[in-house]
């Protein structure tokens, strides 16, 4: 049975549907830019970051731009992103996350954080979740984007936890692909997840016992 001593959570698209913003943004930019941007396109450029996202749609579109255009389009699209999650508050905790984060307090699982983002702290504010986070790793303190796993093992580190022992929940492929480099156990959410050691539409109504039992297979 897998030693469960820490579940690390990413924020968008997982705990809040905000993911649904950073596409929102993107394709505002991209259509600026002239660059057809889809919902595939965006399932690619989710759980990766700023810099790389802008790349992506700039490469897409045979575009090169200096790096000062580059800042200011990258500036552009976070702002077009904050004001979406200006009304952000602790009504769009996505349903299922709270039980869940009960359950593992109950159980003494600590609770990590591994986002890409460089507004998470921002986010968790709004929706009044910070205090329940062991530890919180984003955007700002990481120098490799997911896939790389640098930010789950950052969290692993800073709860004092092995790989091994933790299970991580993603929404996106690059999330996935980080988790299953890093050595972690990992529950995708959400479709085109099957390398995820289980996957779930939504965890509303799921307990980690529920999950467990799911898991049980692969441990
Ligand atoms: C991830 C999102 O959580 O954070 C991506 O899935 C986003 O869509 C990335 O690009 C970086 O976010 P931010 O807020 O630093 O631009
Ligand atoms: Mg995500």
């Amino acid at each position: 049975m897998l030693n469960l001593k820490a579940c690390i959570f990413d924020l968008d698209g997982v705990i809040v549907d905000t993911a649904r913003h950073h596409f929102a943004a993107w394709k505002e930019l991209a259509d600026e830019l002239g660059v057809p941007f889809t919902e595939n396109d965006n399932d690619r450029l989710k759980g990766v970051s700023r810099v790389d996202s802008l790349e992506y749609i700039l490469q897409k579109g045979n575009l090169i731009l200096d790096s000062a255009t580059k800042i200011r389009l990258m500036a552009r699209k976070n702002a077009l992103y904050l004001n979406l999650a200006e009304g952000t508050s602790s009504n769009d905790v996505l349903a299922g996350i709270l039980p869940l984060m009960d359950e593992m307090a109950a159980s003494n699982v600590q609770i990590g954080l591994g986002s890409s983002s460089k507004n998470a702290r921002m986010i968790l504010d709004k929706l009044n979740l910070t205090s329940r986070f062991n530890a919180i790793v984003d955007g700002n303190n990481i120098t490799l984007s997911k896939p790389d796993p640098e930010v789950f093992l950052k969290a692993a580190y800073a709860m004092n936890v092995t790989p091994g022992e933790c299970l991580v929940f993603e929404d996106a492929q690059s999330g996935v692909e980080a988790a299953l480099s890093g050595g972690f156990m990992v529950v995708g959410v959400g479709d085109g997840l099957e390398a995820a050691h289980a996957t779930y539409a939504s965890l509303n109504g799921l307990t980690l016992k529920a999950i467990f039992k799911q898991l049980a297979p692969s441990i």
